[in-house]
């Protein structure tokens, strides 16, 4: 018996995969009031996954909408838009063959590549390797499990020293179905080892500070992207009396928790969780960062997709009290990334930039007094969306580098 299945609102079956034949990504662009209420208002009467913005709450007039569209509902749909009169293009003509297209051609490789998308077991094997084969570069603690029982291991990268150093904390793979974000952190450990000695800004940078790498925060939900649905999003946590899984670890960070820009429904993809912190992954990495509060100067964190950088504040329309000086390092670091390819990044506070959205990481961190926090929304802007080819991992983590280097720089200067 198969049983097909749609994103999270049907539970998958166990054992069965996801497929997403003949499903749809659209882009609506929504010019007045009337034409975001006739969204919202399709957003409950069917089953929509949202991909930019990530809910129906966050959607306002002038942004662009990316919808994901199960197969029966597009007569629907196509129905509402026209009726509407919606302007719309089709990002995605069909889903299931969008996947496919993902991976390179060839052979599944056995092994480890940073040039592929690599499931959590290869992941877990590369930490323990890397960690193994440099032990002078690189020390490894786990700072807890998730829900589901699997080591959450950060890498320390730094020069040993017998002083404590500053540091950095990097995390990807808060949202588990942007797999661009894990391939960013394998690939920054990677270029560190690989450049410490010769690029002299690398070697200086591990022998001032340190770099807390966590390569891959919602490893519960990753795993499931791999395994049974390629478009899930959240954590993996269940709680007796609702039927639906998991809570978007962005929304659960203590900080102006749920007050707008998520949802307190345990069904929705931006579910802010029961309370602050209820996610025991959130809860690992706010430990973590709390207890090494005093050295760590910076933290980033790598989502997709979209092509910002963002910073404080996102639970608020008011700015931080650092604006200008994260805005003036925002920029630098946008064009940085920009020399490479000409890849165009927008910056700004995630409130006013995006939408606002409470409980995220980056707003935490920062409240905490890690000054220098910022959200990194890396390719594309829409033509693949979570569904990058693996052909843009190179161009995009080495885009990005420059961008993280130029932070860690100016970090490094004003410590
Ligand atoms: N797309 C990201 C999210 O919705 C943006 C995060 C920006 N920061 C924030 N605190 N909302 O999680
Ligand atoms: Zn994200």
């Amino acid at each position: 018996m198969r049983i097909l299945l749609l994103f999270g609102l049907v539970a998958v079956a166990l054992g069965d995969v996801a497929r997403f034949d003949g499903e749809k990504v659209f882009r609506l662009r929504p010019t007045i009031d009337e034409h975001v209420n006739l969204i919202k208002d399709l957003a409950k009467t069917i089953e929509v996954d949202f991909w930019k913005p990530e809910s129906p709450e966050l959607v306002t007039i002038d942004i662009d909408v990316d919808i994901h569209v199960p197969a029966k509902y597009l007569d629907m749909v196509y129905t509402y838009l026209q009726q509407g009169d919606i302007e719309y293009e089709v990002l995605i003509e069909d889903l299931q063959e969008a996947v496919e297209a993902q991976a390179d051609d060839g052979p599944t490789p056995r092994a480890h590549s940073y040039t592929k998308y690599n499931s959590w077991d290869k992941v877990q094997s590369w930490i323990a390797s890397i960690a193994s084969s440099n032990a002078n570069l690189i020390s490894k603690q786990v700072i807890g499990n998730t829900y589901e029982g699997r080591p959450m291991t950060v890498l320390k990268l730094g020069k040993k020293s017998s002083s404590t150093k500053p540091a950095i904390f990097l995390d990807c793979g808060i949202h588990a179905r942007e797999w661009i974000s894990p391939a960013f952190c394998q690939w920054f450990v990677k270029e560190a080892l690989s450049t410490y000695g010769s690029d002299s800004q690398m070697t200086s940078l591990l022998n001032q500070m340190d770099v807390f790498v966590l390569p891959v925060f919602n490893i519960d939900g990753y795993d499931y992207t791999h395994k049974s649905n390629r478009m899930w999003r959240k954590t993996r946590s269940r709680k007796s009396g609702s039927s639906c899984t998991g809570a978007d670890p962005n929304r659960n960070f203590d900080a102006g928790w749920c007050s707008m820009g998520a949802s307190s429904n345990p069904c929705s993809d931006t579910f802010c969780g029961y309370t602050p912190e209820s996610e025991i992954e959130v809860k690992n990495v706010a430990d973590f960062i709390r207890r090494n509060k005093s050295i760590i100067k910076a933290y980033l964190t790598i989502h997709s997709y979209s092509q910002l950088l963002l910073f404080p504040y996102s639970y608020t329309y008011a700015l931080a009290a650092d604006h200008s000086e994260l805005m003036e390092v925002a920029e630098g670091a946008s064009s940085a990334l920009r020399s490479l390819y000409g890849t165009r990044y927008t910056s700004g506070p995630g409130a006013t930039t995006i939408y606002p959205a409470a409980g995220g990481s980056d707003d935490w961190a920062y409240d905490l007094g890690v000054k220098y926090s910022y959200t990194f929304e890396l390719r594309d802007t829409g033509r693949y969306g979570f569904l990058l080819p693996e052909s843009q991992i190179k161009p995009t983590c080495e885009e990005t580098m420059l961008a993280v280097k130029y932070i860690a720089a100016y970090v490094q200067k004003n410590l």
